[in-house]
Order: C-alpha cells, then structure tokens, then sequence
C-alpha cells in the first residue's frame, strides 16, 4: 500500500475489489468441506444467518473505521482510542499466519494443473491418490515453494494491477464452469440428488455447537474479517459510496460463490460414496478428491479440469498477493525496511512456516499439537483463536468506546443506514456475548475439556 493512499475510482471499483480478495480458496476448497462435514443444511442455514446478521456489521464497522481514519488498521485503532492500540499489530498476525499455509494449498491446486495437464485424469481419479501424495516429502514441498515464489515475484515487482485485470476476466468463467459442473452432476450421477437435499435442507439432528464454530472462523476467514484487511479498503474509499450496499454486494457475491461451490462438491461425494460420514469428514482434502472424479467420469473432463483448476489458481493467487501485500505493508511501517527487502522477509517466514504445513501431511506427520498437524493448527490458531478475539475487540470497542453512533455518522455521510438498529444491536450486545461462548468452546475442545 503506497504512502499517498489512492482511492477506488467508484463503487464498482471498490466492491469488486473486495470481492476480489474475500473471493479464493474459502470459497471454493475450504466452504465445501466444512459443509459437508458440519452438517449439510445446517451448517449452510447457520452461515447465512450469521453473514446476514454478524458478517454485515462487522464489515461495515471495519469499512466505517477505515474510511473514518483513512488509515490501516494498525494507525486506525492507534488514531482513535490508544487503549486499543494493540488490536491493530493483533490482527496483523493473522495473514502472517495464513499466507504460508495458503499457499501450500495453492501449490496442491498448481499440482492438480499440471496432473491434468499430464493426462493423469484417471490416476487423480483414485481415492487413495490425494493422500498418497501429500504424504510424499518432496513434491508438495517444490509446488508450495513455487507458490509462494510467484506470488512474492508478483509483489516484489509491482504488478499486481495486470494480474488482477487477468483474475478478472477468469472469475466469471470460473462461475460458469462451477455451474456448468454443478448441472452435470445433478443431472447425470445417480445419488447426486440426495447430495443435493442433504446441502440444501437443514437437518437439526446434524447439528452440533461444532456447526456454528466452523460456520463462523469460516466467515472471518471467507469475508478477509478480522485481520483488518476491510479497515484498509475502508481507508481507500470514498465518503460518497455506500458501505452498507456495498457491504451486501460483496457478502452476496462472496456467499454465492460459496454456495455454488459446496452445491458442486458435496452432490458428487454422495454419488460417488453413497454419502457416509467417512466421506462427508474428510476435511481438506475434499476438493481435490472429489473433482478428478468427477473430470473423470465426464467427456472432455481432461480439458475441463486444466480449465478448472487454472481458474482456482488465479483466484488463490490474487488473495496470495492480497494477504503478501498486507504483511508486507506492515513490515514495512514496523521495520522500516524497504518494500523489496521486506517482501523478502516475508517470503523466508512464510516458506519456514509453509514448510511445517507440509511435512506436517508427511514425514512429521506424528507430531501433533492439540491432536493437530500443523495445517489444522495454523487454520485453527488464525480461525479459531485470533479472529474471534479481534472481531471481540473490535465490537467492544465501537459498541462501549467509540460508540455504534460514530460509525453510523461515517454510513449515513452517503444517505440513510437502513441496517442501524441491527447494526448497533449486534455490535454492543449479540456479538459479543456470540463471539466469547464461540471462543471459548472451540478452544476448551481443543484442549480436551470440553467435548463439542
Ligand atoms: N477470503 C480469502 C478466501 O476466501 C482468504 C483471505 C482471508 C484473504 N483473509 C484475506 C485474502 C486477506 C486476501 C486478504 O480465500
């Protein structure tokens, strides 16, 4: 982010920017599996009510505090109560923590481009082929480097503008590929339809607390919230746009994409395995299990999964770039170090941190912590842990401290707050009390005293 902040040309500009970086792998790798493994219906059900109640006014209050300041994060709580200071360097930890593993599933995508790429449709198609291979020391070490490697070359030197003109052109075709593939599957497979209700109609007897925990760490983490990422794009916009309608473009964007998503995979794991838990549960690997599969049983389905999992990789890549941006800015207001030099930093933790992710899959698959490998505990640490105390900060500070009024002040600056009453609602009293019994039973569970 330069020194002299720009601005978004329009509310265009400024909503499909947003959308750009909430849009990547939380939609497309990491909705599906919670879905499918959180219930179905049930889970969809709780993450649209949370993103329509909960999602809404945090993003509104992070844009409002963003555009109020017209500074990042770490200066925008410094600028408006020094008590709350901390909350800024707090939330900058949590795209240092996600960057790295990130992009060991962005070097899983790269993988499957170039298997499909190589003919090897049939071998991917395998059920044992996703697990054999992260089990490997050396492969998805050289693609998760790779990753990493060309997102810091595209910071390094500056040209993120032609790869987000790139992303733009592939998002809509990325849709309608997920479209295309969602109607085959409903239409040809048999089974599929029973995928389909068990996603589409909630089922109470799946729900667990686990529900609402994962549906909410993956609103954080699918809307870029509570890492301060919406307080910078709040600071680039300008006072005549409307957060709030903004706000609901970007979560329906950002939902349906999701949506589409899990309506792609889950279908097809009921086709292919009858739908039992073993399958639903499988957690990460879901996508990458799955899709050969279907690319397999399709005609022309080589094609179409280059096609694919090209797409997948740009949209990895523009929020690869997004989240290195964001730490590296942050390096630089600490350090004072140059931009490239800290681009370089950032690449030499982010490949430390990134290399545990993988060999925590392999050769040190026995270590764990928390009954955790690696991955899951970096996922856990930034989804579980780190955002739900900042996104509690954050409505304890606007709720009691800077007051609901002073943002609502900084909405209506561009015509009326429809959303005000739920707005200050749930910001003073909702969310707060939401977020603490979240938190606190994803973490009690983690350390084995309570069992969700
Ligand atoms: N929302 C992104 C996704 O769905 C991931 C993400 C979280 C992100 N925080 C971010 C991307 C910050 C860019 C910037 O994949």
């Amino acid at each position: 982010m330069s020194s002299e902040r720009s601005s978004f040309t329009g509310k265009v500009g400024f909503v499909l920017a947003a959308a750009g970086s909430a849009v990547g792998l939380g939609n497309i790798w990491r909705f599906p599996y919670l879905a499918a493994k959180y219930g179905g219906g049930i889970f969809l059900l709780a993450y649209v009510i949370l993103s329509v109640t909960f999602g809404f006014s945090l993003m509104v209050a992070e844009i409002a505090i963003g555009r109020k300041t017209q500074l990042s994060a770490i200066g925008a709580f410094r600028a408006l109560d020094r008590r709350f200071a901390f909350v800024g360097p707090l939330a900058s930890i949590v795209p240092i923590i996600i960057l790295p593993y990130y992009s060991v599933i962005g070097g899983w995508v790269m993988k499957y481009i170039s298997g499909f790429a190589l003919g090897q449709t049939q071998r991917m198609a395998d059920s044992g082929y996703f697990n054999a291979y992260i089990g490997k020391i050396g492969e998805p070490i050289l693609w998760f480097v790779l990753f990493i490697v060309i997102t810091t070359v595209v910071v390094f030197f500056g040209v993120e503008k032609g790869i987000e003109k790139v992303s733009k052109i592939m998002m809509p075709i990325l849709i309608l590929l997920i479209l295309g593939i969602v109607i085959y599957t409903v239409c040809t497979m048999e089974g599929a339809w029973k995928g389909v209700i068990y996603y589409i109609k909630p089922d109470l007897s799946h729900f667990s607390l686990m529900t609402v925990v994962a549906a909410m760490g993956q609103l954080f983490y699918s809307m870029s919230l509570a890492m301060g990422i919406m307080i910078t794009f709040g600071s680039y916009t300008k006072k005549e746009i409307s957060i709030e309608q903004s706000t609901h473009q970007i979560e329906i964007f950002d939902t349906g994409i999701a949506f589409l998503a899990g309506l792609m995979i889950i279908p097809a794991v009921f086709a292919f395995s009858g739908g039992d838990q073993s399958a639903l549960g499988q957690g990460p690997g879901l996508m990458f299990v799955t899709l050969p599969k279907i690319f397999h049983s399709m005609p022309g389905g080589t094609v179409i999964g280059i096609t694919f999992f090209v797409m997948v990789f740009f949209a990895a890549l523009t929020s690869a770039i997004s989240l290195m941006e964001t730490v590296v800015s942050i390096f630089m207001d600490r350090l004072h170090l140059g931009r490239r030099a800290c681009c370089l930093l950032v690449l030499g933790i982010s490949l430390l941190l990134g290399l545990l992710s993988t060999l925590g899959y392999s050769a040190w698959s026995e270590v764990k912590l928390l009954g955790m490998q690696f991955l899951d505990l970096f996922d856990f640490i930034s989804n579980s842990v780190l955002m739900p105390i900042i996104a509690l900060l954050t409505c304890i500070f606007v709720g009691y401290f800077l007051k609901p009024g002073t943002l609502i002040e900084e909405v209506e600056l561009s015509g009326t707050f429809r959303g005000k009453h739920l707005f200050s609602v749930m910001i003073r009293f909702v969310a707060p009390v939401f977020i603490l019994l979240i938190l606190l039973s994803s973490v009690l569970n983690a350390f084995n005293i309570i069992q969700i």
